[in-house]
């Protein structure tokens, strides 16, 4: 049994789409042990207690210093003794010392197919406001590892998004929410649940091919 956990800053529709998918049988052999958020007003902690599962607020602002909050965090996550955190929106940096101690065991999702609009300042509707400013005609979404630095870990699933003339930031974030996101992070949670993920020279390798869908 792969025990998750899933750390969230906002309206959690990407731990919907995992709650959902264990209990549609998409999502194998996994159990979120708890759902972590440093906004005490995320609605993802009302969809975990819907759900029955424990929600827990912890935030830099609890704390007198960066580091008192970074030992608290990895504590706490410690405590649930998770095989793999999932970050679902989730917009605090992590401590170095967690991505060490969790190497190739943290996976992001992030609205862009990575290297295009991410790094630093780009996130939520900001990354859809640079693929819109560009001019892109495909953009999408991207399951990764994640390392010590900025949406730069090993790439796990992408899924492209096709981008409409009269797309809007908002327009475009909600296709790549429904036609990316909510599809690629529970099956990438599935893959790795079944042991189908391999990490191997900085890059992964996925020992299953996708269910080809017939012409
Ligand atoms: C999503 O767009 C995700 O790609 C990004 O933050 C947003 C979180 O949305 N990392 P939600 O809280 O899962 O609805």
């Amino acid at each position: 049994m792969l025990n998750i956990a899933v750390c969230v800053s906002g309206g959690g529709t990407n731990l919907q789409a995992i709650l959902d998918g264990i209990e549609q049988g998409e999502i194998t052999n996994t159990r979120v042990a708890a759902v972590i958020s440093n906004n005490p007003g995320a609605y993802a902690l009302e969809r975990a207690e819907n759900h029955g599962i424990e929600g827990v607020c912890i935030s830099p602002k609890q704390f007198p210093d960066r580091e008192s909050f970074n030992r608290a965090f990895l504590e706490k996550l410690d405590s649930y003794q998770v095989d793999l955190v999932v970050l679902a929106g989730f917009l605090v940096v992590l401590p170095e010392s967690m991505i060490q101690k969790y190497r190739n065991r943290i996976i992001n999702i992030h609205p862009s197919l990575i290297p295009s609009f991410c790094g630093t300042g780009y996130y939520g509707l900001k990354v859809h406001e640079g693929a819109l400013a560009r001019g892109v005609k495909v953009t999408g979404a991207t399951v990764h590892f994640v390392d010590e630095g900025t949406d730069t870990g090993p790439i796990i699933l992408q899924q492209p998004v096709m981008v409409e003339q009269e797309d809007t930031p908002e327009t475009l974030q909600r296709r790549v929410m429904e036609q990316a996101e909510w599809k690629i992070l529970p099956r990438a949670i599935d893959l790795i649940a079944r042991g189908k993920v391999r990490v191997e020279d900085g890059k992964v390798v996925i020992l299953e091919q996708p269910k080809r869908r017939k012409l």
